[in-house]
């Protein structure tokens, strides 16, 4: 029994993790932004810390406030994302998804280290698309400045996941294990800010979609034994091999580089 920290744990497979981790007896953390939904894990004795994750400032304070709170931390389990078909800013000046989805993991990973490396066995499980091959980093315009699309956006910060997995790994001398986990399609995900002919069409298509519990069953299992290996990437119930060109090394440490530079 430990400190499980759910990023985007309001909805979808993170609030299913986090509602499950509580049956366990764990102490859970959520992060989110609907209170409402937030007031409701609160019934059910789950913590939750209101905040945009899609901010920079707000993840930092998030952070301090969790080191500051929860001084050993067992697991960190990251689910926050969310569709934008057009291309949206942040108050800070940077393209929302990669904000939201990639820099918010990459500052949640780095920034709870301390935490995490008091727990026994510590690991982080970073739920995005490995082993996907389409798309990547836009290394010259990584706020997709020019020829934004939603897909490219969520391709571009699903593979900057990839590569923080492996950055994490190569980088943070954390004792945290970090495991990069595919889900497949599952039947979670806000799909209001969607065109509603692609509601539809993703309605209809979720007939064959995985249930959210048969989604987060692997990932109570990462919580419950943490891998050996310090990164482990799994799509669905598939071990992917670590020498796939999506997790290259070299365009890992490019990405840890050119993040570090743009959080200065
Ligand atoms: N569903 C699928 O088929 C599928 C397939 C492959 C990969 N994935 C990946 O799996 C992960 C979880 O997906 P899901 O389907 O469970 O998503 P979901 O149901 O849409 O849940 C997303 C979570 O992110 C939170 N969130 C969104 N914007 C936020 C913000 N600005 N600040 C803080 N929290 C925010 C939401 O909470 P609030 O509304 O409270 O902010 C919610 O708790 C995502 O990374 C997704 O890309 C999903």
């Amino acid at each position: 029994m430990g400190v499980v920290v759910v990023s985007g744990g309001t909805n979808g497979m993170g609030r299913a993790l986090a509602l499950g981790r509580a049956e366990r007896g764990d102490r859970v953390v959520v992060l989110g932004r609907n209170r409402e939904r937030g007031a409701a894990l609160a019934a059910s004795g789950i913590d939750f810390l209101p905040v945009d994750l899609s901010s920079v400032a707000e993840n930092r304070q998030v952070i301090e406030h969790l080191l500051t709170r929860y001084p050993v931390v067992d697991a960190l389990a990251l689910f926050a994302n969310a569709a934008a078909p057009r291309r949206i800013v942040t108050g800070e000046g940077l393209e929302r998804t990669f904000a939201l989805y990639y820099l918010s993991r990459y500052l949640l990973s780095f920034g709870l280290r301390p935490a995490l490396d008091r727990a026994p066995a510590p690991v982080i499980v970073n739920v995005a698309g490995v082993g996907v091959t389409k798309g990547g980093v836009r290394w010259t315009d990584p706020q997709l400045t020019s020829r934004y699309s939603m897909v490219a956006a969520q391709l571009q910060a699903g593979r900057a996941n990839d590569l923080l997995g492996v950055g994490f790994a190569e980088r943070s001398s954390s004792r945290a294990r970090y495991v990069l986990y595919h889900p497949g399609f599952t039947r979670s995900g806000d799909r209001s800010p969607l065109p509603l002919l692609l509601r539809g069409l993703l309605a209809a298509a979720s007939v064959a979609a995985r249930p959210v519990t048969a989604a987060v069953t692997p990932i109570h299992q990462f919580l419950d034994t943490p891998p050996a290996a310090p990164l482990t990437a799994i799509d669905r119930d598939k071990r992917l091999p670590l020498s796939l060109p999506t997790l290259d090394p070299g365009n890992a440490e490019r990405l840890m580089a050119l993040t570090a530079e743009l959080l200065g």
